[in-house]
């Protein structure tokens, strides 16, 4: 197998690897730490259905859109606007997407350096995780402190590491090492939480939707959450598809990358809520639920650190992958445009990732009263990366394949250059998709979000 295809450019080999790498970049802390609070603070089962419906009729085709856009240009996000039909005037929306993606970068290896901070706790049996309140002030201690920014730094420098190897020595490797042992951890928790006393009461908050828990609100906390887990809006998944072998199937590795994310968003939830019951503890506890109530959890059941280390390591990982995939549309976009080789671009994205991750760190600590309409950097980051950015790229890329791009190219990309009945029906049914549908359901979170449009 070739690294590389004519221009030189990175193609991932292994079959699998396809695969692997969308699947490492779409799970993270997105499934197992965001997944499971807002399940848990917006009705569990209801929010539930909405969010798997949302992934497949709106994730899988913006989705589908980005592979199209990436693989057909082979470039970088703010090239795949322009040599797709676009021209100069779209390159705008590329250029978004990479800044976006540094925004994003910036808060969350902050959070994955609170991982580091855990899963160090725990290996190490410092921790006293014995009481919530405990916990609680334990974790604002922590976060406003040096350490978060030391974690940060340390867990930027693995992160620049994998990627300085390179896209197939790197990124493919990595994938498909961690993403595997990222399933044997999620299957051991799973096994485990069916010997818990709270089992059937967690099983049922998270499969029975209470259908009047269905609000506008929970609608579009779905939507959103659908978005951020696929890694959609900022090119991600364009330029991971921009090293896809002309080989992959590009509409079945998107249905199989949404069910595999959905499959480990449903196993986080399998995982936490049944302890949460068996422990009389309260589901919507937000954002802190992970790290105030989950190591109570594991304080009380009997080789609780062995599991609260496994656990955070699980979610080390699984944000590395992450971490990587974020920093990439940068590199490529770097190491193409800019003409920097592989290890200048690399320095160059993660220099400027780690001097935005610096300010989110400092968010809690010294830069805590540093604020910008009103929110720290930290807040700031992630309001507009999630809020206003990443609904812009959603709904820019569906329009571009939708009524931009050429139709034969997108046919060409969806069909690999068979032509079948199969395909011209799927053509008919994303098209339509990106056209409509995708457009004016992200557009309606983003008003919404924005505070237009108030229900
Ligand atoms: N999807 C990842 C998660 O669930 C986060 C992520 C990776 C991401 N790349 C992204 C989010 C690009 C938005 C855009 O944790």
């Amino acid at each position: 197998m070739t690294d590389s295809n004519k221009s030189g450019r990175a193609v991932f080999a292994g079959k699998f690897a396809a695969v692997a790498t969308t699947v490492g970049s779409a799970v993270g802390l997105g499934n197992i730490w965001r997944f499971p609070y807002e399940a848990g603070e917006h009705g569990g089962g209801a929010f539930l259905l909405c969010y798997i419906v949302f992934a497949l009729l709106i994730g899988v085709p913006v989705l589908t859109s980005e592979f199209i856009m990436g693989r057909c240009a082979r470039s970088n996000v703010s090239e795949a606007y322009a040599v797709n039909g676009g021209g100069n005037r779209w390159r705008g929306i590329g250029h978004l997407g990479i800044i976006t993606s540094l925004l994003i970068l910036g808060f969350y290896a902050v959070v994955a350096g609170w991982t580091a901070e855990y899963f160090i706790n725990s290996l190490t049996g410092q921790a006293d995780f014995s009481s919530e309140k405990n916990l609680h002030s334990q974790f604002l201690y922590f976060t406003s402190g040096w350490r978060p920014l030391v974690w940060t730094l340390l867990f930027s420098l693995i992160n620049f590491l994998i990627l300085a190897r390179g896209v197939t020595k790197g990124i493919e490797r990595m994938s498909n090492v961690l993403m595997p042992l990222l399933f044997l951890l999620l299957v051991i928790f799973c096994i485990h939480s069916i010997f818990l006393p709270g089992f059937n009461d967690g099983v049922e908050f998270l499969f029975k939707p209470d259908f009047s828990k269905i609000t506008p609100k929970v609608l579009l906390g779905a939507l959103g959450q659908a978005f951020f887990s696929l890694s959609l809006g900022v090119g991600c998944m364009m330029t991971y598809a921009s090293y896809f072998s002309d080989s992959t199937r590009l509409g079945r590795t998107a249905v199989t990358t949404m069910l595999l994310d959905s499959t480990v968003a449903i196993m986080s939830g399998l995982i936490i809520f049944p302890a949460v019951f068996s422990y009389g503890l309260s589901p919507s506890a937000g954002p802190t639920l992970v790290f105030e109530v989950l190591p109570n959890i594991f304080s009380r059941m009997s080789g609780g650190m062995i599991w609260s280390t496994l656990f955070f390591l699980l979610l080390l990982l699984a944000s590395l992958t992450s971490t990587v995939s974020m920093s990439e549309i940068s590199i490529s976009y770097f190491s193409e445009a800019k003409r920097l080789d592989r290890k200048g671009a690399t320095m160059l994205s993660c220099g400027i990732a780690l001097l935005l991750s610096t300010l989110c760190a400092l968010s809690f600590w010294g830069l805590s009263e540093v604020k910008i309409f009103g929110m720290t950097f930290f807040d700031l980051f992630d309001y507009v990366s999630s809020n206003i950015f990443m609904p812009i790229g959603g709904i820019a890329s569906s329009l571009f394949v939708g009524w931009v791009m050429d139709r034969k190219a997108v046919a060409i990309q969806l069909s690999n250059g068979h032509e079948r009945t199969a395909t011209a029906a799927m053509m008919r049914a994303l098209v339509f998709f990106l056209r409509w549908i995708c457009p004016v359901a992200i557009f309606i979170i983003f008003l919404d979000s924005v505070g237009l449009l108030r229900f």
